[in-house]
């Protein structure tokens, strides 16, 4: 059996802690790291009393002695769900450490963001950058952008609820998928993506209650409406997101979006060959049959 992948939980917060149970569950992955912040109560404690499950003989341990942890459980990959500040000062040290990242962490300015590109860039690993880890929401964004190309006029509105306490408003993927209607809707312009601003398309945000997820897109008509919906149910989906980005980043070099991780480039030109292909096919088995001629 080829080595198991080992993971590092950076936050074990809301969604660190589910992906971590959902990591504890994997026969290719190994999990020998749960980090917390500084001053964590969690500190010292077994990753197993954090998580309400059996004890895992996992020590969660804060994030100022990562670099020493680091050398003594060997990560391969590190998951960080923590915040956009945590997150850079963490990529740093594990750049250096050459422990690549699957970053869930949204909330980062630009700043951050070419900061993380960097990290990946110098120290020659592997950085996921995915604000929206989920399959669903991903697929959301990829029809949104074809819908927005077809339907040029329409006016597109988002909408984007969330639990009471999620920090930034509106959320990271609702402006990713403001800027893919964008890049919809300027398919046939010739335009640098930079100059996209999500401002652009109204984002209106809902902080209620414990509501884990859910982006809605509206592309209104004079006649009529489409909607597109991604609800998350449960922050499994988000550990599922997670884990595909830990097995497509482990030993790869570069900076990479959830669309390198589940492929929609190529779903979609094969949708678009197979299509070409059944048109060939209409249009050649178009001879009807001589006693059906006269019909
Ligand atoms: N990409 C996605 O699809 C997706 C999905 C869900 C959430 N998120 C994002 O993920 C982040 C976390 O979300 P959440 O709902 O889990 O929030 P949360 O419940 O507040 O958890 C954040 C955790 O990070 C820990 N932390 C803070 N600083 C740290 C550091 N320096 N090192 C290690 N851990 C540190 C926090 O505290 P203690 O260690 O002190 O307990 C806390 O447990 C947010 O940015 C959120 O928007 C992204």
């Amino acid at each position: 059996m080829s080595k198991k992948i080992r993971v590092c939980q950076i936050g074990l917060g809301r969604t660190g802690k589910e992906i971590s149970k959902v990591l504890l569950q994997q026969d290719d992955i190994e999990l020998v790291m749960g980090v917390c912040s500084e001053n964590s109560p969690k500190i010292g404690k077994d990753l197993g009393e954090i998580l309400n499950t059996r004890d895992t003989n996992i020590i969660v341990d804060s994030c100022s002695n990562l670099e020493e942890n680091i050398s003594k459980y060997k990560p391969d990959v590190a998951i960080d769900f923590s915040s956009p500040e945590a997150t850079v000062r963490n990529a740093e040290i594990l750049g250096k450490m050459k422990v690549s990242i699957v970053v869930g962490t949204t909330g980062f300015n630009e700043i951050q963001t070419k900061k993380l590109m960097s990290i990946a860039k110098n120290n020659n690993i592997g950085i996921v950058h995915a604000p929206n880890i989920t399959l669903g929401v991903n697929v959301l964004m990829v029809l949104s952008n074809l819908a927005a190309s077809i339907l040029e006029s329409y006016d597109c509105t988002i909408t984007e609820a969330h639990f009471k306490g999620k920090k930034d408003a509106p959320s990271g993927t609702a402006k990713k998928i403001a800027n893919e209607i964008l890049k919809g809707m300027n398919i046939h312009n010739d335009i640098d993506v930079h100059s996209l601003d999500y401002n652009d398309i109204p984002i209106h945000a809902i902080r209620a209650g414990g509501i884990i997820g859910k982006h809605k897109v509206i592309l209104a008509g004079e006649h009529d409406k489409i909607e597109i919906i991604h609800e998350s149910f449960s922050r499994t989906a988000f550990a599922l997101g997670a884990l595909k980005a830990v097995r497509f980043v482990h030993k790869k070099a570069g900076f990479f979006t959830m669309n390198d991780v589940l492929n929609l480039r190529h779903v979609i030109s094969r949708y678009l060959e197979r299509e070409a292909h059944f048109r060939k096919q209409r249009f050649f088995n178009t001879e009807v049959p001589k006693d059906q001629l006269s019909i």
